[in-house]
């Protein structure tokens, strides 16, 4: 068997291929969980009846109006679930609540009917009488409340005290930062179908497939065994959808187990914007020490996440935003300190980063706000800090190829000309009163692998069929992220067969069991191998056929581009006939490979070990340039030099890098998520729930010069195929919009000043804090 990491020479690894579904996805052919619905005949729909209170004693619950609804066919409330009503992976998640509504918008029951309308239709004719309780809205109504849920980690190394007596320059302050929707294009989408024997079969736009199953058979009070998810892809998950979707696949499966029909659950926009959970904001206390050179000594800090009303993945997303905020920043004296807010709003979770990026940005921050006070420009300040090789993260983890960091710095600063540029901006800024520009560059630093180490495995099945076609399915799902495409690759690769001959079937849990939720980036680390360890048993087998042929020992048989050929022979065996003598012969084509992680381990009670596989470096340069009439901004240039490994599929990752860094700008910009803070009768309503009140970038937002390039000489020892992962680690190079805009900002007011900027830096935003540097 090969290295892991080794790549045959003209590996299809590594090649540019279009995403597989690129010409389904432009041309409206690419089927979504709905479009299936759309397919059969009989389908009810499901349509839930919201709370109008962000926290409430239910009373009474009378569905009888409901019933009276022509095509309404089935209401279902926590009375009718056999099995367990919840919904979450904590068991503090009601599936329907049974007398108390936590969050305004709340499920707290489902109407069927023949058609989305009746459902609708049945939703209002339900009625609710409540008692309104006191709700805890914001993170600082839950702070003062002292109301937490879950753990309350703590990081610690050094000897902080100590630091902070060396330390010549100490600042501290506090910082709240927002959080984002997921807006996937695709929203959340459940098709449950029932057999003449009961088996449950649930399409569903599920990022984790194996974990719907779970909570399903256990809504239904049945076993596994019964229930199998398939995922065809999705159109969008970023996060949202890799806890999310389970409640609502058990109310599709629990009306479809009730009714003996298919049911379907769609969420429109507003449904989905106002029920399903998102980024966690945060609010962070921090207290920094450095020496007279601007090196960190010594952080205090502490992250309280905005949990909302159950804690999904909070507890996760607060331990990796904790083991992030370093960066890439060596501090050797440290204390974090975590805890999850409990208030009543919709559930946070997962989102691209999964509390990486609140950490970090915590730590840029510090870094943009203090650089002035310290007398140092803010790019040099990050810069001094920078691990080196031989030193270790607040959680001990010793950090591999720092220089890689340095090398994508280095390379930025060459190819976006920033000297240049920066002498540009000086003359720029000393000519124009009302318009400032500024550049900034801001380091990635992102941990690869699950913190939780036992989620690091990966399952595939892998299926030669007698004519030599291949057909691969693996444990990860596909939500445009180009996973399917990175496994052809390396299925084509590992086999020794043209891209050609291989398809991939959906994801399903009775082809790959007991998968990860397709998340942490880490799709095509795990699923990889599990691809590339499945063909090479199957290629192991077929070389034994092929020496026989060839009159030669197995080792030295070779398989590439569909031929099989043997060390000193010159005449060339077809892979397709090979494979069918190997059927005469009986000899299985078929193989389940698996993959795991190894050399990992992690302590959460001490929050100590070494979590990550490795590490994923970016760097990237903004420019931005601000008016100071409204605060509106543009972003002039933007130049990123990433780590990806050794790619898989450059087209691909160029794709994540451009989408990754556009949704962190989204996220630090303009995205402005707005609850009804009021004591009104709409206290506790997400007031931003359309595309109408919630900005996301488009077109009219993307830098004007876009340049992305991949770091050279990025081979990673020990991953699939040399490659690194991708997919969430570009989010967080959007920090230099934020930077840029600070920088900018600054510019305005006399020099020195130290800049507050809120988060999102909208323009408005951006107003005031040109208002106030000009004080
Ligand atoms: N890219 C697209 N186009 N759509 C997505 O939903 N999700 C992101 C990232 N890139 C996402 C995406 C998130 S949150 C993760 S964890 C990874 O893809 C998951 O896929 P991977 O592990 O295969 O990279
Ligand atoms: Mo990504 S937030 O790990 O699904």
């Amino acid at each position: 068997m090969s290295q892991l990491s080794q790549r045959p020479a003209q590996a299809i690894v590594g090649q540019r291929h279009r995403h597989e579904s690129a010409a389904a996805h432009v041309t409206g052919t690419a089927l979504y969980t709905d479009d299936l619905a759309q397919r059969l005949s009989g389908v009810l729909h499901a349509y839930p009846v919201q709370s109008t209170h962000a926290h409430a004693k239910i009373l009474n619950l009378e569905v009888a109006g409901a019933m009276n609804v022509p095509g309404v066919v089935q209401v279902i409330t926590a009375a009718d679930i056999p099995g367990v009503n919840d919904q979450g992976a904590k068991h503090d998640e009601p599936l329907l609540p049974v007398d108390e509504v936590m969050f305004y918008g709340q499920p707290v029951a489902w109407v069927i009917g023949e058609n989305l309308e009746a459902a609708k239709a049945g939703a209002k004719a339900v009625s609710v009488d409540y008692e309104p309780l006191e709700s805890l809205i914001t993170i600082h109504d839950a702070i003062d409340a002292d109301s937490f849920h879950g753990i309350q980690p703590v990081i610690q190394k050094g000897d902080w005290d100590a630091g902070f007596e060396q330390a010549t320059h100490v600042f501290e302050g506090d910082f709240e930062f927002a959080g984002q929707e997921h807006f996937y294009l695709e929203t959340q989408n459940s098709l449950a179908l029932i057999d003449e024997s009961g088996q449950v079969l649930i399409h569903c736009s599920t990022q984790h497939p194996t974990e719907t199953q779970d909570i399903v058979s256990h809504v239904l009070g049945v076993p596994a065994h019964e229930v199998s998810v398939q995922v065809i892809r999705m159109g969008g998950g970023f996060g949202g959808k890799e806890m999310q979707p389970h409640g609502y696949a058990a109310v599709a499966a629990l009306a479809a187990k009730l009714t003996g029909r298919p049911v379907r659950v769609r969420l429109d926009r507003t449904l989905d914007m106002t029920m399903t959970g998102k980024r966690h904001g945060f609010y962070a206390t921090w207290k920094i020490g450095f020496d007279d050179q601007g090196r960190i000594l010594a952080l205090d800090a502490s992250l309280t996440a905005d949990g909302g009303w159950s804690l999904d993945l909070s507890e996760p997303v607060l331990t990796r935003a904790m083991c992030h905020i370093d960066n890439a920043y060596w501090i050797p004296n440290i204390r974090v300190s975590g805890r999850v807010a409990k208030c009543h709003k919709t559930s946070q979770t997962a989102f691209r980063g999964f509390g990486g990026p609140q950490g970090m940005l915590v730590m840029e921050d510090i870094l943009g706000r203090v650089a002035p006070q310290l007398g140092i420009e803010a790019r040099e300040l990050r810069r001094r800090n920078f691990y080196i090789e031989g030193q270790d993260t607040p959680y001990f983890q010793p950090v591999r190829h720092p220089d890689r960091l340095e090398a994508a710095w280095q390379q930025v600063l060459d190819s976006a000309e920033v000297a240049d540029r920066e002498a540009e901006i000086a003359k720029f800024n000393a000519a124009n009163e009302y318009s400032k520009r500024a550049l900034a560059l801001t380091p990635v630093k992102f941990g690869i692998s699950f913190n939780l180490t036992a989620f690091n495995q990966g399952g595939a099945l892998v299926l030669v069929y007698k004519d030599g076609s291949v057909l691969v399915n693996h444990g990860g799902t596909e939500m445009g992220q180009g996973l399917h495409t990175k496994m052809l690759q390396v299925a084509a690769t590992s086999l020794g067969v043209p891209l050609s001959r291989v398809r991939l079937a959906p994801t399903r849990t009775d082809k790959v069991p007991n998968t990860s939720a397709t998340a942490a980036s880490s799709g095509s680390d795990l699923n990889g191998g599990a691809v590339k360890d499945a063909c090479e048993q199957i290629q192991a087998r077929l070389a034994q056929v092929a020496a026989g042929k060839f009159g030669v020992p197995a080792a030295d048989i070779r398989f590439a581009h569909g031929k099989v050929s043997a060390l000193g022979k010159s005449e060339e065996l077809e892979f397709d006939d090979v494979v069918r003598e190997a059927y005469m012969q009986r000899i299985q084509l078929s193989a389940a490979g698996y993959y795991r992680t190894e050399g990992l381990h992690w302590d959460l009670a001490r929050m100590t070990g070494s979590p990550f596989k490795y590490f994923a470096y970016g760097v990237a340069a903004s420019e931005v340039e601000v008016s100071s009439f409204d605060g509106s901004y543009v972003v002039r240039r933007v130049d990123i030099v990433h780590d990806v490994g050794d790619s898989l599929s450059p087209m691909i990752d160029l794709g994540q890098i451009e989408g990754g860094f556009v949704q962190g700008t989204g996220w630090l910009t303009l995205e402005d998520l707005r609850w009804d803070t009021s004591n009104g009768p709409g206290r506790g309503r997400v007031a931003t729930q359309a595309a109408s009140t919630y900005k996301i970038p488009s077109f009219s937002e993307m830098p004007e010069v876009f340049n992305v390039a991949l770091l050279d000489k990025a081979h990673e020892e020990g991953a699939v195929y040399g490659s690194k992962a991708v997919g969430e680690p570009p989010l967080m190079l959007a920090f230099s919009v934020r930077e840029a805009l600070r920088q900018a900002i600054a510019a305005f007011g006399a020099q020195g000043r130290s800049v507050t900027l809120a988060s999102p830096a909208t323009p408005e935003a951006v107003f005031w804090a040109i208002d106030a540097v000009r004080e």
